[in-house]
């Protein structure tokens, strides 16, 4: 491939009228990446400064124009999740990015893409206004999951109205609310951060997602008795994980629940002889198991 000067790449972006079409957002967000990259690191040739100046201002007009762009998009999707429309707008774009990951790219780990950049825009959770707590010994530390896989175990659990899904340590609650949005089922988040616990009851109210609610608190100080799947995305380990289980077990005698998980946590609960998987499992995706 022949090399192209910089300022053929932005000539060329600059007139290029499909990015700028609402859908393009995988495409921009690729140009943005380098676009942020150039801003960063320098424009990679030997220009007279002041045409190096004036470039830098069309990378800086360009991605002032993409990022509006995108910013157009995720406003339009809050508006129809508002009104209750929410569920068509996100599942295509899962759709979209599950036929892109067939193609063999990043489906697997936790890796973020143009996905979470979405999810992001559209839920607009709030930083924390309170200081954190601080966790305990065998806590796991907040880090959300990958957007793709939130959609794959929606997909995978085939949630409808009769589930209630409880994500057991649910950081800002982003699977919960999108559970909720995009199927019938009623969906709760149980975190033991305080902070964490207020962002995601903002998003969900500012959202008007009347099927979530948030609880703070331990797990192993919770009522599980309502859930039908539950959700572990490795939130705790040792010992802390064996009394969830042991928890979950008991509920399991009582009625058929499903388990979906992701991480480490997968290959422990594995190996619990009162489950099965149902298909084969990995832990760098959504697995699910339910009672034996
Ligand atoms: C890896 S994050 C997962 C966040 C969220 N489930 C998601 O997938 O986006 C683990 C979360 O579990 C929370 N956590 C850890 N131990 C907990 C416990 N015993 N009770 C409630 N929350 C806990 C942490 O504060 C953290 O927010």
């Amino acid at each position: 491939m022949s090399w192209r000067s910089p300022q053929d790449i932005i000539s060329d972006l600059e007139q290029d009228r499909s990015l700028r079409e609402p859908d393009r957002l995988r495409e921009r967000s690729e140009v943005l990446d380098r676009l942020e990259n150039w801003r960063l690191c320098g424009i990679p040739s030997h220009l007279e400064p002041t045409v190096e100046v004036g470039l830098r201002d069309r990378i800086e007009a360009l991605c002032v124009e993409l990022e509006s762009i995108d910013g157009q998009l995720y406003q339009s999707i809050r508006l129809d999740i508002q009104h209750g429309g929410g569920a068509r707008r996100l599942l295509e774009w899962a759709h979209a990015a599950g036929a892109d990951h067939d193609e063999g790219d990043r489906s697997e780990g936790d890796s973020y893409d143009y996905l979470d950049a979405l999810i992001s825009g559209v839920l607009q959770i709030d930083e924390p206004a309170i200081p954190l707590a601080g966790l305990a010994a065998e806590m796991v530390f907040y880090q959300p999951t990958p957007a793709r896989h939130i959609f794959d175990m929606v997909a995978r659990t085939a949630l409808d109205e009769r589930d209630v899904l409880i994500d057991l340590g649910s950081g800002l609650g982003q699977v919960p609310m999108l559970a909720a949005i995009c199927t019938g089922a009623r969906c709760i988040g149980i975190e033991w951060e305080a902070a964490h616990v207020e962002c995601a009851r903002r998003c969900a109210h500012s959202l008007n997602l009347d099927r979530v609610t948030f609880v703070q608190g331990d797990v192993r100080e919770a009522d599980l008795s309502a859930g039908t799947v539950f959700y572990l995305y490795t939130p705790f380990e040792g010992t802390m994980l064996r009394d969830v289980l042991d928890m979950l077990r008991a509920e399991a005698a009582t009625r058929e629940i499903r388990i979906c998980t992701l991480g480490p946590c997968t290959a422990t609960i594995a190996q619990e002889r009162w489950l099965r998987a149902v298909g084969s499992w990995e832990i760098h995706r959504p697995a699910v198991f339910r009672n034996a």
